[in-house]
């Protein structure tokens, strides 16, 4: 029963790692993806830019491992990019075939490549040469560029060129993120037919799970254990461990305690000055399970200084606790 935190571009990087794990119930973290084209080795700095916990044998601070996830289209550009992330010490490596962007499909990159399960073969089959048995070679997909029940061919390209892991976020690319789009019936269906192939592959379910009723659900459709978790764990900070059944939902003053401690975290990454963006972003995704979210970002979103967020946010926290909190939105009102 392991819960994987899903790679969100953008936002799920090192610092929100270090956060999200900290608060317990995740086995595993994939990156945001690292493109790779052209032929070219990138260089070592880039991978640990993009996941500093490489630096530390590939754990976040409180020991959750890491997977490095590679976009592009290249067998021999992936294998060399893959071999260098396992030599710094990734956890495995994934390849991501779902990325819907348009801008990442023209050049070849994510979901675009789940129309040509040959390439996806021969592709994997390249990584899995220079990727050791013992590291773990997975994929990521979406069910079909628009056809669901392309995703068994898709499946077996991935089985037969030797992944380990397959993650299958239950929708095709034209499905978007539309929410009654989400298929889990499909993933059923794929295991049941390995199954029956005798084809060994671990499956991990993803899409659209907010919730521990989510969850439960989406475990009974799929027939999958193993779940993916992405936007429900930045709505819901600590889903997984509510999910894993090991606390209750955070309460607001905790999520608040731990936006400012983002701060701490950004101030010692690299990204410290993208703080109030990050934080209103963040927010803006809480106000999915915590109406509360809504009074504490109305009143800050105009706030740009990262130094002035915090001090609004520690403003807000003491005024949530003393009961003043449309004082102090009066005191930030333009
Ligand atoms: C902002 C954003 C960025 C994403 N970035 C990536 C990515 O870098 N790699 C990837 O494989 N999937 C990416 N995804 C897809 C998610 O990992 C996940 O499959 C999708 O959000 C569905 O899961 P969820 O409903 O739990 O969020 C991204 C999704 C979003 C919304």
């Amino acid at each position: 029963m392991r819960i994987v935190l899903a790679p969100l571009e953008g936002v799920m990087d090192h610092t929100v790692r270090e956060l999200l794990t900290g608060l317990g119930g995740y086995d595993l973290c994939i990156t945001e993806f690292l493109r790779v084209s052209n032929h070219q080795l990138l260089p070592p700095r880039t991978f640990y830019q993009l996941a500093p916990e490489l630096e530390n044998s590939g754990l976040t601070p409180c020991g959750t491992p890491v997977r490095l996830q590679l976009l592009g289209s290249q067998p021999d550009t992936l294998a060399i990019n893959a071999q260098r992330a396992i030599e710094l010490g990734s956890h495995g490596i994934d390849l991501n075939l779902g990325c819907p962007a348009k801008t990442v499909n023209k050049s070849k990159g994510g979901a675009v490549l789940l129309k040509e399960p040959q390439l996806i073969a021969d592709a994997v089959a390249e990584m899995r040469k220079v990727v050791p048995r013992d590291k773990t070679l997975s994929v990521k997909i979406r069910l079909g560029w628009d056809d669901p029940n392309c995703v068994h061919e898709i499946v077996d390209a991935i089985v037969s060129a030797g992944a380990d892991e397959l993650t299958i976020h239950a929708r095709t690319k034209e499905d978007g993120y539309k929410a009654e789009a989400i298929k889990w019936h499909y993933i059923a269906q794929v295991k049941q037919r390995l199954a029956k192939e005798g084809k060994a592959l671990s499956i991990i379910a993803n899409g659209e799970i907010w919730n521990a009723a989510d969850a439960i659900k989406c475990r009974e459709v799929s027939h999958c254990d193993d779940l993916m978790i992405g936007r429900g764990a930045l709505a819901t900070p600590n889903l997984a461990a509510v999910v894993a059944g090991i606390s209750d939902k955070m309460s607001w003053h905790s999520v608040v305690e731990m936006m400012l401690n983002y701060r701490k975290v950004q101030v010692i990454g690299s990204k410290g000055h993208h703080y109030s963006s990050r934080v209103k972003q963040w927010l803006s995704q809480m106000r999915q399970s915590y109406p509360e979210a809504e009074e504490l970002f109305t009143p800050i979103r105009r706030i740009k200084s990262s130094d002035e967020m915090q001090v609004a946010i520690e403003q807000y926290l003491e005024a949530s606790i003393t009961n003043r909190v449309e004082a102090w939105q009066s005191s930030l009102e333009p």
